[in-house]
């Protein structure tokens, strides 16, 4: 499998995976930051043809290309079953999976930034949203999101891929666009606190809403 990372100018990230073997390809989270005609003219240089374009979550930031893009592609819109999106030709929950050609795409519950958080594992990768990023993870005080549910996210789940798991998440501020689960786990400071330290500094996080919260929440539920 080949991953593709696109940045956007205000950090958020997408990925384009493409089955070497029969030329399929799954995009994850793209953004109407980056140009729909980016995303294809990467797909038909690899002469790729487009079967899943999959939400890790419901984006508070940023408007999702994905209904376009299906729209153009024919592939299928894959989120969560309670997204509140109405618009998804698969719904899925955790421990479900996709076969992309030889490659098989596993969909992973990582409630906790948002309740209908996915996260997907292909190929000794895991893409995550915004449940683990860099050095960090993401909110948990809107989208019914949950301090709780991230720390079991964190540990049960992530904590439990191996060391060598290539990381990426749909965010960096820094222009990165991987890490792996070993060098978050001993890195990420979120990782390092104990449960109560944990909820406690999650539940007392409030940065400033997104710019777009609303035209965001609005346009990428329907
Ligand atoms: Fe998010």
């Amino acid at each position: 499998m080949e991953t593709v990372p696109f940045q956007s100018p205000r950090g958020c990230l997408s990925y384009l995976l493409v089955d070497m073997v029969t030329r399929e390809a799954a995009l994850i989270d793209p953004t109407q930051e980056i140009e729909t005609e980016t995303y294809l003219a990467v797909l038909a240089k690899r002469d790729a043809r487009l079967t899943y374009v999959v939400e890790t979550h419901t984006h508070a930031d940023h408007i999702s290309s994905a209904p376009d893009i299906v729209k153009r592609t024919g592939a299928r819109l894959v989120r969560h079953a309670h997204a509140p999106s109405p618009h998804k030709d698969l719904a899925v929950v955790g421990g479900e999976r996709l076969t992309l050609g030889g490659t098989e795409l596993s969909i992973i519950a990582t409630p906790g930034h948002t309740d209908e958080s996915i996260s997907i594992a292909a190929d000794g990768a895991v893409f995550t949203g915004d449940a683990l990023l860099i050095g960090g993870t993401g909110r948990t005080d809107f989208q019914a999101g949950s301090s709780e549910a991230l720390y079991d996210s964190l540990h049960t789940t992530f904590g439990l891929l191996s060391d060598d798991t290539a990381v990426y998440p749909a965010h960096d501020y820094q222009g990165r666009t991987s890490s792996t689960i070993g060098a978050e786990k001993e890195s990420n400071p979120r990782f390092a606190l104990t449960h109560d330290d944990f909820l406690a500094t999650m539940d007392a996080h409030h940065p400033p809403k997104p710019e777009l919260f609303d035209a965001a929440i609005a346009a990428n539920s329907l």
